[in-house]
């Protein structure tokens, strides 16, 4: 597995400056295997991002560490999905949308036109809001990707995926089913497979949007300890929550976004506390939601 040792620990300062540039000999498409660029697994720079001549997302600028969660919160509409998307370049799905600006991981900006998408997505992946297992047994879920990226040893696919289901808090519960079909389990396992399948291809990165809304409490909390446990092994969590209790139980910190705008970013706790900018404040106390 990819390990990454972060560079700094904890919490890290928004800063306006880029960060190290890449070695100008540098692969201009596939980040490098460890990232290169100084302090941060991954930074944006005055991200921003257009439907047509709608400008959903103001430039933007977060840095993100290894074996950290960060929270994207915000009112419903404000880009946080937006955001999250641009940072494994889902973005580029979406017909008539343009995104600015700079992503650095891995030592280039991955915000190129050349950029090697199936690596990024590799390296960074993806959990939605609805789960989304493959019509497929539990463990093909997971061997799936895994397969394609050229894993073919049957003892190797065994390990990957016994590895990835205890790395997602499954193994335990499925691990006599596994050639059960993945949509045969609760919302909440499921979940937690999509999860698993992210983590078959050892990612850097994990980006999760709203993961637990269809959720009941006890399944949000496993998906919520499944991301501590996540993080405790060098990945990065980033996680867009309406739920401002979870992003206080989940994140190290926190970005709170409105209308459009990256309003402001902190250390999880002392940014509830704390809150500088008045808009923060109102949505914290509930003036609107
Ligand atoms: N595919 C799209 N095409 C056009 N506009 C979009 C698209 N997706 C989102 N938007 C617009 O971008 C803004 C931000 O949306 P979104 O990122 O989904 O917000 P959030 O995740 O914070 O609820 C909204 O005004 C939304 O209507
Ligand atoms: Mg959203």
């Amino acid at each position: 597995m990819t390990t990454i040792e972060p560079e700094t620990s904890g919490a890290s300062a928004t800063a306006a400056a880029a960060p190290g540039a890449a070695p100008a000999d540098a692969p201009r498409t596939t980040p490098a295997e460890r990232p290169s660029d100084g302090e941060h697994l991954l930074s944006t720079r005055d991200v921003s991002v257009l439907y047509g001549d709608n400008r959903a997302l103001k430039p933007t600028t977060l840095d993100f560490d290894a074996g950290t969660v960060t929270a994207l919160i915000g009112p419903s509409g404000c880009g946080k999905s937006t955001f999250l998307r641009c940072i494994n370049m889902m973005n580029r799905e979406i017909p008539h949308c343009r995104v600015e600006g700079h992503i650095w991981y891995g030592g280039v900006d991955v915000n190129a036109p050349d950029t090697d998408l199936y690596e990024v997505r590799r390296r960074i992946g993806m959990v939605f809001q609805q789960p989304n297992p493959f019509n497929k047994s539990i463990y093909d879920n997971i061997a799936f990707a895994p397969r394609r990226h050229g894993v073919k040893g049957r003892k190797q696919l065994d390990q990957l995926v016994e590895e990835s289901l205890r790395g997602a808090a499954l193994w335990d519960e499925v691990k006599d089913d596994l050639h059960k079909s993945g949509r045969a389990l609760s919302g909440g396992q499921q979940q937690r497979l999509c999860i698993a399948r992210t983590l078959a291809l050892h990612p850097d990165v994990i980006l999760m949007d709203e993961p637990c809304s269809a959720l009941d409490p006890i399944a949000t909390l496993a998906i919520e300890q499944t991301v501590r446990d996540i993080v405790a092994t060098g990945i990065c969590v980033i996680i867009v929550t309406h739920n401002m209790e979870q992003a206080a139980r989940v994140s190290d910190r926190t970005a709170f976004f409105y209308l459009g705008e990256m309003v402001e970013t902190g250390p999880t706790a002392h940014l509830m506390k704390m809150p500088k900018d008045q808009r923060l404040s109102d949505y914290l106390t509930g003036r609107f939601s």
